[in-house]
């Protein structure tokens, strides 16, 4: 990929208020965001060791950060309470590859596997990824939990200027057309769903619901798809309540109003509700029903969800 490429050759729509989405290969991006994904994708070589939870914006990206963190590093108690699970798991195009274009060489924690995060679509990162043995664990969920959430998150950062709140209305068409932060979200789902079907062992698929319905269950299938399988006994059920949105938003490092040097939203915001369903208190019928209707065109080949 062309390092040098000019962004005001690249397809541009309005996000909100002055700023703008622009279009790298189907996929819409903050403009600022486009140099530093350029470098993942052209530098970051994963060793066949490294993990990757790659997610698309709000569908749980925090918590299952810090439930990675926990499955690869076990006894972490202490590591949640002192960081934030951004902090602990750093994303790639965002932190990582931000300023510099080799990564730095990250001490694995007592050698184990390094541990990265991304919402770099599978589209983009398809030479990197198919030419690695690395670990892939991509989180989806439901659209509509999705949009809410991003609303409320966006809202937040607009606070600042409350002539830039952002209607639902326009969220929703904006998702639906597929203009939102690495957007569409359709294909960024199916192209991992599809990735994960044809390399069951190197990525693994799951969605904010189920892992929220049994997580018991889930951090344990987790453990062994990376390598690293529980056995009778060990701590599964009190990884499942440090990584508990009621725990992990009780830590002052998480209620912090403080902002990370690499984002303009402070550390407390990644934290909401964390609920299935919490759309049917925002969403207007129309909105549920626009959504279905796509959600069941673009998934329904595919025989899975929502
Ligand atoms: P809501 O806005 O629906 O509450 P991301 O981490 O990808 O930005 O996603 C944020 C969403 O995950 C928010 O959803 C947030 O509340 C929820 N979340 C954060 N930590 C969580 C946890 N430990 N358990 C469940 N959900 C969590």
């Amino acid at each position: 990929m062309d390092a040098n490429m000019d962004l005001s050759s690249l397809p541009k729509e309005k996000w909100l208020g002055d700023d703008y989405l622009v279009q790298l290969e189907g996929f819409w991006l903050l403009p600022q965001f486009v140099k530093p994904i350029k470098r993942v994708i052209n530098h970051y070589n994963p060793l066949p060791s490294d993990v990757m939870l790659v997610t698309f914006p709000k569908t749980g990206t925090t918590w299952l950060k810090s439930l990675l963190y926990s499955i690869l590093n076990r006894s972490s108690k202490h590591k949640l309470v002192a960081e934030h699970p951004h902090e602990l798991v750093p994303f790639l195009e965002i932190q990582v590859f931000a300023e510099v274009d080799e990564p730095p060489v990250l001490a694995a924690p007592s050698n184990g596997p390094r541990l990265f995060a991304t919402h770099i679509p599978y589209q983009l990162m398809a030479k990197t990824l198919d030419s690695s043995q690395c670990k892939v664990v991509y989180l989806t969920r439901n659209p509509k939990d999705t949009l809410v959430s991003l609303w409320h998150f966006v809202n937040k950062w607009n606070k600042e200027n409350p002539n830039q709140s952002w209607s639902l209305d326009d969220a929703t068409d904006k998702f639906c057309r597929g203009v939102s932060l690495y957007g569409p979200y359709y294909d960024h789902v199916i192209g991992y769903k599809e990735l994960s079907l044809k390399r069951p062992e190197n990525v693994m698929f799951v969605t904010f619901e189920e892992m929220l319905e049994d997580p018991h269950n889930y951090v344990k299938k987790l453990g062994d798809f990376l390598g690293c399988p529980f056995e009778e006994g060990d701590e599964v059920d009190e990884i499942v309540k440090n990584c508990s949105i009621e725990v992990l938003s009780s830590h002052d490092v998480n209620k912090s109003e403080e902002s990370p040097a690499w984002f303009s939203l402070p550390y407390n915001s990644f934290f909401r509700k964390g609920k299935i369903g919490d759309y049917k208190n925002y969403l207007s019928d129309e909105c549920v029903k626009r959504i279905d209707i796509l959600t069941k065109d673009k998934f329904h080949s595919l025989g899975f969800m929502y």
